[in-house]
């Protein structure tokens, strides 16, 4: 499908990346994980100890996406691979305020657009679907209960083999969720011709096929 773009957003840990890729690679596109370019972004914000002004961190900064066959995306920043330290927490604490910065935003969303222009590609985000590409053929908002995407993410983390208490996930997850959906620019939110796909209880090839369903309804 190297003629369409799908806009896939919603909030944090609802299972957006992994179905992404699923889909990604069912359908021959290429996934771009957005939310790694604001964790990268943060990582150095965080590593300069936290500067004042973000629009010279910005414009000291290059940031490239290289794709590694088994790897998937990698960000190089700064002419650095960060993707292995992009699931930190310190830059999941940081990053919702560092992604709701202007200077942030703009370099982060021309670069998405310029990704996206030969089409082709799964994009996901918190504003693919009305920011980023709001022409995309197809516009998933996915949703998750609070409870099911901290168990996801507790299960995630095991896999990395890092110890996570729920309770603390649910919290971590609805303060980044109201963060994002309240900042001023660009907030989480659904796009009007978006499909709402609630992942509460489906596994990941249920959704993946729901996906792919839509795809071939597309004229
Ligand atoms: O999807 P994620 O958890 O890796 O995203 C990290 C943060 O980046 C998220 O809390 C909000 C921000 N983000 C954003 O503002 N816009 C996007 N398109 C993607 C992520």
């Amino acid at each position: 499908m190297k003629s369409i773009n799908i806009a896939l957003d919603g909030p944090a840990a609802a299972g957006k990346s992994t179905i992404a890729k699923r889909v990604a690679a069912k359908l021959s596109m290429i996934y771009v994980d957005t939310g790694a370019m604001y964790r990268a972004i943060t990582y150095k914000y965080l590593r300069v100890n936290q500067p004042k002004n973000i629009q010279h961190l910005i414009d000291d900064t290059t940031l490239e996406l290289t794709y590694d066959e088994e790897q998937g995306q990698l960000i190089i920043l700064d002419g650095e691979n960060v993707t292995p330290f992009l699931r930190e927490n310190d830059v999941t604490q940081h990053v919702s305020y560092v992604a709701s910065q202007e200077p942030v935003r703009t370099f982060a969303v021309n670069k998405q657009k310029e990704l996206a222009a030969k089409k082709g590609i799964v994009m996901d985000g918190r504003d693919i679907g009305t920011v980023v590409l709001p022409d995309a053929e197809l516009k998933i908002y996915m949703i998750a209960s609070v409870e099911e995407r901290a168990k996801r993410r507790q299960l995630d983390n095991e896999e990395r083999g890092i110890d996570s208490n729920l309770e603390q996930l649910k919290e971590e997850i609805s303060k980044r969720d109201t963060f994002d959906m309240n900042r001023e620019i660009s907030p989480l939110r659904k796009a009007e011709d978006a499909i709402t796909l609630d992942t509460t209880g489906k596994s990941i090839d249920e959704v993946t096929t729901e996906i792919l369903s839509y795809v071939s309804k597309l004229n």
